[in-house]
């Protein structure tokens, strides 16, 4: 299959047609995202939250990043891959200095450069909209890396947002997306995600710039979506552990409910003693032989 790259996704931006991107951190969840024909592959770091149940995004640490790229990097023969860059892995902060001072972007090129290295990636994701975070950006595409932005709701930030809440919702909010998404673009980003904010807020960030926006929770005007697979196949079907379906996100399946009867009947076999019938006992040993034994 014809891979997916920076041109193909150009050429359907500049057409209209929208792009289709969705997460997977594994080899399986790859190759059915490669499969569907999605254009984009995101190993995003909410693996943290719905393969590694942590309640943020936080924990996951680029090792652990990396090993999820690389196995969804060997189910995918044609979308274009895109990795998350973890917290902690774009900013670092010097111990001797008192303020919480961004050290240079290298440490930000350092991460990157592991992603397409290791982790077989064909691009990284990098979150925030801060005007330091356009100069991480422009060093990390100067390395020859190519990224994707992404603002409004930043999972990373939550510390210092104080929750997952929609974002840009006042005008004033609303503008400060809007200069950062096009900062980003000045940076050099390829395009950029706009997570959970108004319709009407990501149209207008769309019209602005001149690179594709990618839409989560943001409406119909963007130039393309993306969804966590876990939340679009409905991975999660037990009212205690599916906390974090969001709202926005339209469940195509309920996988969870298939696995969870397959489990259930699989245990009532083995308790029953129905598995394994002769049908699953395939190997078998000559009568003389089994003689022997007794
Ligand atoms: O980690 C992730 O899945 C993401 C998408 C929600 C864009 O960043
Ligand atoms: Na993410």
């Amino acid at each position: 299959p014809k891979r997916v790259t920076l041109r193909t996704l150009r050429e359907k931006y500049k057409r209209g047609e929208p792009i289709s991107m969705v997460t997977a951190y594994d080899y399986p969840s790859a190759v059915h995202v490669d499969e569907a024909g999605i254009d984009m592959l995101l190993v995003g770091d909410s693996v943290a939250m719905v393969v590694h149940g942590h309640d943020t995004t936080l924990p996951i640490t680029m090792d652990e990043m990396l090993s999820h790229c690389k196995a969804a990097a060997r189910g995918a023969q044609r979308a274009f891959l895109v990795g998350d860059m973890p917290f902690g892995s774009v900013c670092k902060v010097a111990a001797e200095l008192v303020m919480a001072v961004e050290v240079g972007p290298e440490h930000a090129v350092r991460s990157a450069i592991r992603m397409m290295k290791e982790g077989g990636m064909d691009g990284v994701k990098i979150e925030g909209g801060f005007t330091s975070r356009a100069r991480s950006v422009a060093a990390v595409v100067e390395a020859g890396v190519a990224v994707m932005g992404h603002v409004g709701l930043t999972p990373q930030s939550i510390s210092v947002l104080g929750g997952f809440r929609p974002a840009a919702q006042s005008a004033s909010e609303a503008l400060r997306v809007i200069k950062e998404a096009k900062a980003l673009e000045a940076a050099g980003c390829f395009s950029i995600v706009l997570e959970c904010v108004p319709a009407l807020v990501a149209a207008a960030v769309t019209r602005e710039l001149g690179i594709p926006t990618i839409g989560i929770g943001a409406g119909g005007g963007t130039s393309g979506q993306v969804l966590v697979y876990h939340d679009l196949l409905g991975m999660m079907q037990h009212p205690h552990h599916a906390k974090v379906t969001p709202k926005f996100c339209k469940q195509y399946s309920a996988v969870g409910a298939v696995i969870q009867e397959a489990l259930t009947a699989y245990h009532a076999d083995v308790v029953g003693g129905h598995f394994p019938s002769e049908a699953f006992s395939p190997y078998k040993i000559a009568r003389e032989e089994a003689q022997q034994l007794l």
